[in-house]
């Protein structure tokens, strides 16, 4: 069994993984509600015949209620002495966002330069369909050279994390005995940098609100009617303007104080994660005068450790037909990613009962959702023999020592997945980076970070395999 051999049948065989990639990302598998689910059924079908291809055995669709469909392989024949490790990625999309900012299709994935080097364009190349390529490209390169994998492996591709993975906790009731192994791999994380790997140790949690403030049954000249009758969007302003303080912090009263205080051990720890003001400004894309909103030690911790409160949604009247209306009502969808120690269903009370204390004039306010389904932040104690294997194996693939670092995203996936699997280590790795744009216009793959993480997940098998046998 030599990953090497394995490693150099990847790079003479990375274009045809690339293309394999490229016809992933060519299906608009948006999981969103308004968009065809059947797109959603396309992408699993083309995951299964991937997967099928590159050698996994039992490969299915996992049927659970009106989920978007799971794809499920395996290849399970390491022997009884080898571990087992759960692959897992998902294929669902977020929605294209503005076309026309799209300087190339979203659902066209075109090859161009940009930060770090060559990169695929395209909704989806990075975020999620890349993940999967790891995993298949790894299998792949055993099989077509050993004729044979070190360790047992069980694949779960998700159609619906883009949106809550809301079945997960019956899937995993139904599925849990069929999953069971010693570790996870998932692929759906970040790199620090372009070239600079990253092993994700946290995450934050998710819960989000919409509401809905409503003056009028329908909508009227704001000429005849303004002054005496009240704007809803202008109550919705002064609502979601109580949400934070001067300094962009949450407001509501009783959110941070449940956030778990910093430990010096954590401050010492975020210290030795390099930051620099410039460079992050430039990744992101701030305008040049707007200034960072500060909370703890330094941004980079700000990111995962504590919460932050996005507006992700507004709507009231349209900006291609601004009338002279006092509209009936006004939406928006408010978010809060949660930090450890924050319990998300009293988060999303709080959040509740603040907004409708904070509406003014009387009018009539209607609130709904709360996200029940990744809620929670999440985190690992990264020591042990799987994250010594995750370490070497990326520092092979990428020449460099992988930085353990938070994410301020979620991925609802992993908190109750690794607590079905009794506490399996959860490695997270990915080839997102801070130029991905993930979920924005123009999402971009690195192709060299992809080819890095098929060589570092080649070795990660390997390393497992020797590291976890039983
Ligand atoms: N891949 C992301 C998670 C992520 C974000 C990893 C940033 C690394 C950096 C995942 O696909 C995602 O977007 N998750 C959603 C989950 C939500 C719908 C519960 C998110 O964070 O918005
Ligand atoms: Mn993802
Ligand atoms: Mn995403």
């Amino acid at each position: 069994m030599n990953p090497s051999d394995a490693e150099l049948f990847l790079a003479k065989n990375f274009d045809r993984y690339l293309d394999e990639l490229k016809t992933l990302a060519r299906i608009p598998s948006v999981s969103f509600e308004g968009f065809d689910p059947a797109n959603v059924k396309k992408s699993a079908d083309a995951t299964a015949t991937l997967l099928k291809k590159v050698g996994f055995e039992n490969v299915e669709v996992l049927p659970f209620e009106d989920a978007h469909p799971y794809v499920y392989g395996e290849w399970l024949k390491a022997g009884p002495n080898a571990p087992t490790a759960v692959l897992y990625a998902h294929h669902d999309v977020q929605p294209a966002g503005r076309e026309e900012l799209w300087q190339t299709p979203p659902f066209e994935p075109t090859m161009k330069k940009g930060p770090g080097g060559d990169r695929l364009y395209g909704r989806g190349t990075a975020d999620d369909k890349a993940g999967i390529l790891v995993h298949a490209a790894a299998l792949d390169a055993f099989l077509k050279t050993a004729g044979k994998c070190p360790i047992n492996l069980k694949v779960v591709i998700e159609g619906e994390e883009e949106i809550g993975s809301g079945h997960l906790e019956g899937f995993l009731k139904k599925y849990a005995k069929k999953l069971q192994a010693d570790v996870i791999i998932l692929t759906d994380t970040a790199n620090f940098d372009c070239g600079r790997p990253a092993l994700t140790v946290a995450l934050r949690g998710l819960i989000g609100v919409d509401v809905e403030v409503r003056a009028l049954t329908k909508s009227v000249h704001s000429g005849m009617w303004g002054g005496p009758v009240p704007d809803p969007v202008m109550a919705l302003s002064k609502m979601l303007a109580t949400l934070v303080d001067a300094d962009g912090r949450i407001a509501v009263p009783g959110i941070r104080e449940m956030v778990t205080p910093l430990t010096e051990t954590e401050v010492a720890n975020m210290k030795k994660i390099p930051f620099e003001e410039k460079l992050f400004r430039e990744q992101v894309g701030m305008v040049t005068g707007a200034k960072l909103l500060p909370e703890g030690p330094n941004p980079i911790a700000q990111l995962w450790r504590f919460p932050s409160l996005t507006v992700t949604a507004i709507q009231a009247s349209s900006r291609k037909s601004p009338a002279n209306i006092i509209n009936d009502a006004a939406w928006a969808r408010v978010t809060i990613r949660t930090a450890p120690g924050m319990d998300p269903v009293k988060t999303t009370e709080l959040l509740k009962k603040h907004l409708k204390a904070a509406c003014p004039w009387g009018l009539e306010v209607e609130l709904k959702g709360g996200d029940p389904h990744g809620g929670g932040a999440w985190a690992i104690d990264p020591t042990g023999p799987a994250f010594e294997a995750a370490r070497s194996s990326m520092k092979k693939g990428y020449g460099e020592e992988p930085l353990m670092i938070g994410c301020g995203g979620s991925i609802p996936f992993v908190k109750p997945f690794a607590e079905a699997l009794g506490g399996a280590p959860a490695l997270l790795i990915g080839v997102e980076d801070p130029y991905t744009n993930a979920h924005g216009e123009n999402e971009s793959l690195l192709v060299s970070d992809l080819r890095k993480a098929c060589v570092s997940q080649v070795h990660l098998f390997a390393e497992l395999a020797e590291r976890l046998r039983k």
